[in-house]
């Protein structure tokens, strides 16, 4: 039987992602740091769909948690199709101010894990000729974002990874796209001392865009027309504006 496999699943648009494919009768693996949460999510799931889902707890910010999901996925019986990376978490604030701790952190849950994760799987999906992944960046990755530098940088990596191996993974039968959202109405913002503005997209539309992306086998998605027309704007204007919505780390316009 197929999983799909998701990082970041016990909040915001990952558990909107679970959501969408419990209710199409996929099973999951659900993958996340918070075991009360991800039980929870398992428990409401299995409850409502008739189908399996597997826990696997991990800090995708810890070295140890690539080597111990990649012996989880060699050592078990699980065939997996479609591999959504999620997890993620932001920083805000002047470069100079933001803990080191936080931005090693960033790097290896927003970078490294998504990386290591997307080859274990495309390797994994070239032996089987099949399997799809989406990663997800930010329309934060088409301009620098002063007040929240390294996180707009990091999802500039995303996207320029993805949308590489996109090219990369197709001669493989294999889909590789990357899932552009604006601001969504997610824990991420409380999480990096922000305030989450009235108008920010709800994150199972957000859920429901991603996996007709993933139908269409569409290499890169930015979620809405008005964010897709933003990201349209010359660098200087989107730089200026978003310094001067991101300054004091907040998002109200
Ligand atoms: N919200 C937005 O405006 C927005 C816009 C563009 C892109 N995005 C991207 O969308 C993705 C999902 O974020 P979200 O908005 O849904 O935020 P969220 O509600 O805060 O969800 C983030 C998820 O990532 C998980 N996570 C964070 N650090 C982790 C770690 N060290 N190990 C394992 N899991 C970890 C969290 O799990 P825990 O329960 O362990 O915290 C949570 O499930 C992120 O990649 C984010 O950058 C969000």
């Amino acid at each position: 039987m197929d999983y799909v496999l998701i990082t970041g699943a016990t909040s915001g648009i990952g558990k909107e992602f679970a959501r969408y494919y419990a209710s199409a009768a996929k099973n999951l693996i659900i993958v996340g740091r918070n075991r009360d949460r991800l039980d929870d999510l398992k428990m409401e799931l299995e409850r409502k769909f008739p189908i399996e889902v597997v826990i696997i707890t991990l800090d995708l910010a810890s070295q140890d948690a690539f080597a111990s999901l990649a012996r989880f996925i060699n050592e078990s019986t699980i065939d997996v199709s479609l591999v959504i990376n999620n997890a993620g978490i932001a920083t805000s604030g002047p470069a100079e101010q933001v803990p080191s701790k936080r931005d090693y952190e960033m790097v290896m849950v927003n970078i490294y894990s998504l990386m290591e994760i997307t080859k274990l799987f495309l390797d994994y999906f070239y032996q089987r000729n099949k399997g799809a992944i989406l990663n997800v960046a930010s329309t934060g990755a088409y301009a620098p974002g002063p007040f929240t530098a390294s996180y707009f940088a990091s999802k500039s990596f995303v996207l320029s990874y993805t949308q590489a191996l996109n090219f990369e993974a197709k001669a493989n039968g294999v889909y590789v796209g990357v899932l552009c959202p604006g601001t969504t109405a997610t824990n991420l913002f409380q999480a990096s001392n922000q305030k989450c503005p009235r108008w920010a997209m709800d994150p199972a539309k957000v859920a429901r865009i991603g996996a007709r992306q993933i139908n269409r086998e569409k290499p890169v998605q930015i979620c809405g027309w008005t964010n897709q027309l933003l990201t349209m704007l010359p660098k200087r204007i989107k730089v200026s504006g978003i310094a001067r919505i991101k300054k004091n780390g907040s998002t109200e316009i």
